[in-house]
């Protein structure tokens, strides 16, 4: 009897270690995603998009767009936080990318822009969000 009672409270605390691994171990896994799902970030959200819709006119040199040449670039994410409430704008809006005058021309052109709702509300969340920049590494 005697051996049964000094094993129970090394059994406890066995127990309790266990757990408070398995805690500790899925906060610390689980945090990163949850505030990655927060709010879009640069690198890993924003940055795609305008190198598929943007970034051949804004950039130093960019497309002549009938006599119009985009004001600025948005390359980098310096160059591009100061813009994000006006981008969340124009993308809502629909008047950026250009060229897209109405959704029922849309496939007219084989070089039609535009962008998807998802896209949209992409960057209208990042500007909302902070503007985050996220980690480059994932870009
Ligand atoms: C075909 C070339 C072209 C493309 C593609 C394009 N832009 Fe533009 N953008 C322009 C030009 C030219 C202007 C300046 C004239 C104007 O404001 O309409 C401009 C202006 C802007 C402005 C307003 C600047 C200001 O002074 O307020 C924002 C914001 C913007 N663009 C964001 C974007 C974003 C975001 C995309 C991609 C989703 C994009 N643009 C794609 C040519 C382009």
């Amino acid at each position: 009897m005697k051996t049964y009672n000094r094993f129970v409270p090394i059994v406890r605390l066995a127990v309790l270690a266990a757990c408070t691994t398995l805690l500790v171990g899925s906060v610390a896994i689980a945090s990163p995603t949850t505030n990655e799902a927060k709010s879009p970030t640069f690198y890993e959200d924003v940055l795609p998009i305008l190198q598929q819709n943007c970034q051949n006119c804004h950039r130093e040199g960019g497309a002549n767009y009938g006599g119009m040449v985009a004001p600025m670039a948005l390359l980098t994410y310096d160059q591009v936080r100061p813009w994000s409430r006006s981008i969340a704008r124009h993308a809502q809006a629909r008047t950026m990318p250009p060229w897209h005058a109405s959704p029922d021309q849309a496939g007219l052109f084989s070089n039609e822009r535009g962008l998807s709702n998802e896209q949209i509300s992409t960057l209208v969340e990042w500007a909302s969000g902070g503007a985050r920049e996220g980690d480059a590494r994932r870009a």
